[in-house]
């Protein structure tokens, strides 16, 4: 993680690579990029080794890259990336709040984003994530996940300036943009795969093609479905090209052959001509496919840590603002690998999307028992301290039950009887539920069966307002708001979903829009509803009104509680009670417990679990109230969740 005298065979590239910058670079422009080249120069070259045959070729034709991008980094640009220099934990700062938003729905245009800035504001939004912008392919496109132009914006977006423009705006402001990278695969309109389709070689090597079903036979014995319902397996026929292509997702989906080093150089050009527009974080779309190895799911493979390290290092010696966030949506023991272990230990991806977390704070607002989410907590791996998970309670995609068989099975349950229940209690078929999610490709090979919806709407609210039963309502913003309170008292980047902060329902305006209708992830991504917002501020005690301002409270409460910083780790405390999920945040200024009560009865709470942390008079931050202790035991009234800490820290 901390830079180390450069190793001898390394001291001779790196001349070379230094008298090739002298051509270019001058004055304190050359010093900087050599002081960052020779820091980063072995985590590149280590990421570039196991993966590529002439590493060290590679990096001679890296480097002009490097130094064209240095050149052209804008002079505000190169002043942000000497303040985060100067702050490289400001992801992990408690007053870090992220908002996530299709700019067409949230602001019609990336214009449109900049009136709706003080919106954010007032939310306190630290870093803004604009589904995909680029230029994707006609529709249908994935939610723009099948990027056509990766160096233009989507038309009905705006420009290239328009974005530089917004940038701009949001830096003012202290708002870091996050851009969607989709790096496994591009669109089939892209020029790279037109070129292949017809029939140049060159381009050929940018994909995965083959003549005939012979390897793609091969790889399928191994290889799971991400879409079986619309995009069954994982290989296309290609009439242009008379050739089968890798398509992991959708069949106008094509995977990249990233075994290819031209593509390392386009990706590692792309990102520092984007990060130089003001993109200062990179969301690495499907990052865990990206490198495919027969007899294997073709997901999480070494190679994808190499390759990560390679492109971070170009980053940061480029533009060192710029953090990378692994979207890699895998089990536990995988998905600790996005943030690094062993020798890419705190070396590749700044934050990753916590997954596990998600499902598990679903999973217990299901069942009232939260015994499964400690433990599967319990045992994840602890991540490296310059590093943050990203948590969220809802995203725009579906929501997969990725609870482990052991897991399940150390706590006494079936792992699969366990997923089956989640299934059927969010799309309301489980008799007592009051959700109503949809069922999102369901799998009868092996019985999956995803969910989408909006928060709200899983949690009950749709389904209280259209019964006009107010303790419905009651419990499920009750429910949502203790989502919340998990996901901001956790210690990452907390990712707010657009229209989660005024408990937006299902939208089922998809079914008339041809291009999304058999896409039910369109059912939670609603457009946005701003005479709700209005509402909301107006009216506290309205159902958006008691959602907006709870979040709001939750946010500031956050912001003022240096036990949330990111670098420290949440330590599971043994669940003392079966609907209490608990943990402890170390921190030198005393420890904060955070108590969080799953059920709508009241619940007890051994207090002598507080005393044991050092916390003689327990504070709940939340309420500002002393934490009530009723014969040794903490009173949790239904849904409670409390940040305590001591009243005299
Ligand atoms: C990611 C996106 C998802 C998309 C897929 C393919 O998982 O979140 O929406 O379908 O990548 O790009």
């Amino acid at each position: 993680m901390f830079s180390t005298p450069l190793p001898a065979e390394l001291r001779s590239l790196l001349e070379r690579l230094l008298v090739q910058a002298q051509a270019d670079l001058s004055g304190s422009d050359l010093e900087t990029f050599s002081l960052r080249l020779e820091r980063y120069l072995p985590e590149l070259y280590t990421g570039l080794k196991p993966v590529y045959a002439d590493a060290e070729g590679l990096l001679e034709r890296l480097l002009p890259i490097l130094v064209t991008a240095y050149r052209a980094r804008p002079a505000d640009l190169k002043r942000l990336d000497a303040k985060r220099l100067l702050a490289p934990d400001w992801f992990q700062r408690p007053e870090m709040i992220a908002y996530v938003a299709y700019t067409e729905r949230f602001a019609g245009t990336l214009k449109g984003i900049e009136e709706r800035l003080d919106y954010l504001e007032e939310l306190g939004v630290r870093y803004l994530h604009l589904m995909p912008f680029l230029k994707p392919r006609p529709a249908p496109h994935d939610g723009g996940y099948a990027v056509m132009d990766y160096r233009a914006v989507r038309e009905d977006l705006g420009t290239m300036d328009d974005l530089e423009a917004l940038t701009a705006k949001l830096r003012a402001r202290g708002i870091a943009l996050c851009c969607d990278l989709v790096l496994n695969h591009v669109a089939q309109e892209h020029e790279w795969a037109v070129r292949a389709r017809a029939g140049e070689a060159k381009y050929q090597h940018y994909f995965h093609m083959f003549s005939d079903r012979t390897l793609p036979d091969e790889y399928e014995k191994t290889l799971p479905e991400v879409f079986p319902d619309f995009a069954p397996g994982n290989f296309t026929f290609d009439e242009a090209s008379g050739k089968w292509v890798w398509t992991t997702f959708n069949r106008w989906q094509w995977d990249l052959n990233w075994a290819n080093p031209e593509v390392f150089l386009e990706f590692a050009d792309l990102i520092l001509w984007l990060a130089n527009r003001g993109v200062e974080v990179f969301r690495l779309d499907a990052i865990a496919f990206i490198w495919k190895r027969l007899g294997t799911n073709c997901q999480n493979q070494p190679e994808v840590h190499a390759i990560t390290q390679a492109l971070r290092a170009v980053a940061r010696i480029v533009a060192p603002a710029v953090l990378f966030k692994a979207e890699a949506i895998v089990a536990p023991d995988d998905l600790i690998h996005y943030l690094g272990q062993g020798e890419h230990f705190g070396l590749v991806s700044d934050t990753a999307y916590h997954n596990s977390l998600m499902v598990q704070i679903w999973s217990s607002l299901a069942s009232r028992d939260v015994r499964l989410m400690s433990e599967a907590l319990r045992r994840f791996p602890v991540k490296p301290t310059n590093t943050a998970w990203c948590t969220y309670l809802r995203c725009h995609d579906d929501i997969g039950w990725a609870i482990a068989d052991d897991d399940a099975a150390r706590v006494g349950l079936s792992g699969e009887a366990h997923r089956r229940f989640l299934s059927d209690y969010y799309s309301g078929r489980f008799p007592t539920s009051p959700s109503r999610g949809l069922v999102f490709q369901e799998n009868p090979r092996t019985g999956d069966r995803r969910i989408s919806g909006s928060g709200a709407s899983l949690a009950g609210l749709e389904q209280a307002l259209e019964q006009n039963d107010p303790r419905q309502v009651h419990l499920s913003l009750e429910r949502l708001l203790l989502g919340h309170a998990v996901v901001l008292g956790f210690g990452g980047i907390p990712l707010l979903y657009m229209g989660d902060e005024l408990a937006l329902l299902n939208d089922y305006s998809y079914l008339e829009e041809p291009e999304h209708a058999e896409d039910n992830r369109w059912v939670h991504r609603p457009h946005m509803d701003w005479a709700k917002a209005a509402r909301a501020k107006a009216d506290p005690a309205s159902p958006e009104g008691r959602m907006y301002h709870g979040l709001l409270h939750l946010i500031r409460v956050r912001r003022s509680t240096p036990h949330f910083h990111a670098a420290l780790e949440a330590q599971i405390l043994e669940p003392r009670n079966p609907h209490v999920f608990g943990y402890v945040r170390r921190h030198p200024l005393g420890n904060l417990v955070a108590l969080y009560n799953f059920s709508e009865e009241v619940q007890y709470y051994p207090a002598e679990v507080l005393w044991q942390q050092g916390l003689s008079l327990p504070l709940d931050r939340i309420s500002g109230q002393l934490v009530p202790i009723e014969h040794h035991l903490v009173r949790l009234e239904p849904y409670a969740r409390l940040w305590i800490t001591d009243e005299k820290g």
